[in-house]
């Protein structure tokens, strides 16, 4: 990762958890994945390099950042706004090429994915939801 790069991104996490802080509703917060978290998911991404990955759960880009420092992705969150948040985050870092964004529950895009269509998932949208996504996740 340049430089560059490792800035922005340091930035942009410092940036949401001052914005996190101030949500008293965990839903509006963009809940960022853990920088840890975030570098060991792009070294396993590196190590595999996987043909085809899908992110579900955008929020403002910040994991999608991460992963699209070395391979191309989609990306899905439903929410409109922190697509469009995450479409600006993108385009700064440099990586707007290398994802897809998609608006859309992340439901109707497993269900509508051909089998063994992703070599990776990664869920990051909510918990509870995973349990009923598992028929399409097999
Ligand atoms: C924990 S945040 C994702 C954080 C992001 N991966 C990151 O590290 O920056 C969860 C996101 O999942 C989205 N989400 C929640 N339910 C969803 C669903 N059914 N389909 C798609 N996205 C969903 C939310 O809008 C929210 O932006």
């Amino acid at each position: 990762m340049t430089p560059d790069l490792a800035a922005f991104l340091d930035k942009l996490y410092a940036e949401g958890q001052e914005f996190d802080a101030e949500q008293p509703d965990r839903l509006d917060r963009r809940r960022n994945l853990e920088s840890e978290s975030a570098a060991l998911l792009r070294s396993l991404i590196y190590g595999i390099s996987p043909k085809s990955v899908l992110e579900l759960g955008t929020s403002n880009g910040y994991s999608t950042i991460w992963m699209a420092d070395v391979v191309n992705l989609t990306t899905v969150d439903n929410d409109p706004e922190r697509s469009l948040d995450a479409a600006a985050n993108l385009r700064a870092a440099g990586v707007e090429e290398k994802v897809q964004r998609i608006v859309a529950d992340g439901a109707t895009v497993l269900a509508d994915s051909a089998d063994e269509q992703w070599d990776f998932i990664f869920l990051d949208a909510e918990q509870s939801l995973y349990v009923n996504w598992w028929p399409d996740l097999q």
